[in-house]
């Protein structure tokens, strides 16, 4: 696999190839039997993450996790930097020298865009990017590629809706850089202050992507082969009041997936907050629990992948 994964980080999916996105895709696949427990493997024996979280997290923090221990290493890190000596006011440099020092491979969520790059020049070791402001969430979207590859049986020839919050979701960043390399239908469902930034959809125009807005979720939304929706990011609003105003703009329910066509798939990169109705849970269409649970399988292969653990597993 050398030659089509050459990274030293993983910080944003443009620093891919599609040759490199569908490596750790087809890897992520090998994975699986050990996560349901039909294989086990100790590749990652001996081995350290730091998983150092400067926001909230749930899906990301723990998938990496039960992805080292899948692979027989370990964990260290911390989920609340208040209990960390960045509130003495440790430089984030400072805490990547150290922390590198410590493990093997280090995982940062950082509030500031660009923050992952940053930390990639501090480290001794990988970092990995697991969100940085509202830039890019590049671990996100290859499991985000695993799911409608799984479920669609390829990433081409499906037109795409990404619906919510395109301004400031860093997940829709990646995966609209992503899906760019393909040969997909975009259509981008935001009201106009939350569409996608001018600068994606600048590269959109020069790869001659084909792409749509569209305002109205329900206009749109029988055309789709998949909707991924995601959740109005609230923190990253100026103020509350900005938020208020978008708050709760597109609630899916069972009514709206009655027209859908027969095999269309609702993801969401999770948490939800009422963008998906509960009644949607138990469609065929709901595919956002298996999407997360598609976190670890690709987060082994991707730490493998990097590390070069791989090497001797397949000996
Ligand atoms: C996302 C994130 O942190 O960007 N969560 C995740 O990693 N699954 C989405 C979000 O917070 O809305």
């Amino acid at each position: 696999m050398k030659g089509v994964f050459d990274k030293d980080h993983v910080v944003s999916i443009r620093d891919f190839t599609v040759d490199e996105i569908n490596t750790v895709l087809d890897y992520a696949e090998k994975m699986v039997p050990i996560v349901k427990g039909d294989k086990i493997s100790r590749e990652m024996e001996g081995k350290i993450l730091a998983t150092l979280f400067f926001e909230p997290s749930t899906r990301t923090m723990l998938s990496f996790q039960a992805a080292m221990q899948r692979l027989g290493g370990s964990c260290i890190g911390f989920a609340n930097p208040k209990q960390s000596s960045v509130k003495k006011g440790e430089t984030l440099a400072d805490t990547l020298t150290v922390t590198s020092s410590y493990a093997d491979i280090v995982v940062l969520r950082h509030p500031q865009e660009g923050a992952a790059r940053l930390a990639s020049k501090f480290s001794s070791k990988p970092v990995i990017n697991a969100g940085d402001g509202a830039g890019q969430h590049p671990t996100q979207t290859l499991l985000d590629l695993f799911t409608i590859r799984d479920e669609m049986g390829n990433i081409s020839n499906n037109h795409i809706g990404i619906a919510g919050d395109l301004k400031y979701g860093r997940t829709v960043h990646s995966l609209t850089n992503a899906l760019a390399m393909y040969d997909t239908e975009l259509t981008f469902i935001a009201p106009p202050g939350l569409q996608m930034p001018d600068e994606i959809i600048k590269k959109l125009k020069k790869d001659g992507i084909e792409y749509h807005k569209a305002d109205d979720m329900e206009a749109v939304i029988d055309d789709l082969d998949v909707l991924y929706l995601t959740r109005i990011q609230r923190e990253r609003f100026p103020t509350e009041e900005e938020y208020e105003k978008v708050a709760s703009i597109y609630n899916v329910n069972r009514n709206m997936l009655e027209n859908v066509k027969e095999d269309m798939i609702v993801m969401h990169p999770l948490p939800r907050v009422d963008e998906i109705s509960p009644d949607v849970d138990d469609t065929k269409h709901a595919k956002y629990f298996e999407q997360a649970a598609n976190g670890v399988p690709t987060r082994m292969a991707i730490m493998s992948l990097l590390l070069e653990t791989y090497k001797e597993a397949m000996e």
